[in-house]
């Protein structure tokens, strides 16, 4: 398949390109778009065979139902049995945003036969005035192939998806770099399924007795499966054997640096995650070969959520083998960038 790539910028939204790619969500194409988060792989979400065709195009395991993204909130109802009165309350706080519910009901094809479906209003310009030219609701899961790191820049979009999907928008790259904040607002208390940028704490603000499942932070088991389908895979995970090493800085620096050094020296290809507060103790005591990536500054946690994605993908491309990582804070955002790279790792934490 030959996939149109097109670029425009948030300020100024090409709208030949967006018209050209609601049209082909109309016909049951698929596009991939940017939207706050991450890039999303869309197509018409009540359209079975064009849903059928996003878990062809990712190699997705069909019982990993997708979220409806909307663009206004009238089109929630031919999604949505009926809205609880919690959901109103997070809606008015967090949509349009990172922010997606779990409602009861419906749509067969997008659902994974589940009887509940997830709803996301983005707050992206690109994505909101996609979905207005579709006219229709958009599903869409994040736009790489399965098992890899969510796209957070048009061009990892294209190393995954060039061929397999009718468009590509390439708008850059997207704001917070992780997926948004899953909330089941079908059980009472409602439950956080996926930590993201709209955190606990932010949730607890406006609904106190909300809970979270307890699957955020242990290994899923047969007993205690995530209720988000999709968090029970392995996700976002690297090729690298990846490790994060969690206890005071000075020991966790002291300890990468002498595995990290043992890996370099036999000749393996080696990397080191860590922060910009934290480079110095790195320097000039590493084989030169190793790569140090620093994701960023610790007292701005969006700086690291932004570039989690990308450094993972980065290993791969040079076929990295071994990974030592920093822990981060489980802070705010901080849960959510430690629920990601947990998981990229295989939950493979080790105590310094
Ligand atoms: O930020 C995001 O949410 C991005 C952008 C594109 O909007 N989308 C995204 O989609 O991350 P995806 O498909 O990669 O992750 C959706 C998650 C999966 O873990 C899936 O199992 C869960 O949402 N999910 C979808 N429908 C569900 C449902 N009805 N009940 C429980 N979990 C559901
Ligand atoms: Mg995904």
């Amino acid at each position: 398949m030959k996939t149109i790539i097109k670029k425009t910028s948030v300020d100024n939204i090409d709208m030949d390109t967006i018209n050209q790619a609601g049209e082909i969500i109309r016909q049951g194409g698929l596009v991939a778009f940017p939207t706050e988060t991450v890039y999303g792989l869309g197509a018409d979400a009540l359209n079975e065979e064009a849903a059928a065709k996003i878990y062809a195009a990712k190699g997705r395991p069909s019982d990993n139902p997708l979220i409806a993204h909307i663009a206004d909130l009238e089109m929630l109802k031919p999604l949505v049995e009926e809205i609880p009165p919690v959901a109103e309350k997070l809606m008015d706080a967090f949509w349009p945003g990172p922010m997606t519910l779990i409602f009861n009901l419906v749509p067969k094809g997008t659902t994974g036969g589940l009887d509940t479906v997830a709803v996301r209003y983005p707050n992206h310009p690109i994505a909101q005035a996609l979905i207005k030219a579709a006219g229709v609701s958009i599903a869409a899961p994040s736009a790489n192939l399965s098992g890899k790191p969510s796209p957070t820049l048009g061009e990892h979009v294209i190393d995954d998806m060039d061929g397999r999907i009718d468009m590509i928008i390439d708008g850059g790259m997207v704001g917070m770099g992780l997926e948004s904040t899953i909330i089941d607002v079908t059980v009472n208390p409602p439950m956080i399924l996926r930590p993201g940028f709209i955190t606990y704490e932010m949730v607890k603000e406006i609904v106190p007795d909300a809970t979270e499942d307890r699957t955020i932070f242990t290994k899923p088991t047969k007993e205690f499966k995530p209720k988000a389908p999709g968090m029970k895979y392995r996700h976002y995970a690297p090729s690298a054997d990846y490790t994060i090493y969690k206890g005071d800085e000075v020991k966790v620096a002291e300890k990468i640096i002498e595995l990290a050094n043992e890996k370099a020296d036999e000749g393996k290809i080696t990397g080191i995650i860590t922060a910009d507060q934290h480079l110095h103790m790195y320097q000039g005591r590493l084989n030169k070969s190793i790569k140090v990536v620093s994701l960023g500054d610790l007292e701005k946690p969006e700086t690291v959520a932004n570039h989690l994605f990308k450094a993972l993908r980065d290993f791969d491309k040079v076929d990295t083998e071994f990974i030592f990582g920093e822990a981060f804070s489980e802070k705010n955002v901080g849960q959510a960038i430690m629920n990601r790279l947990t998981k990229a790792a295989g939950y493979n934490i080790i105590d310094v």
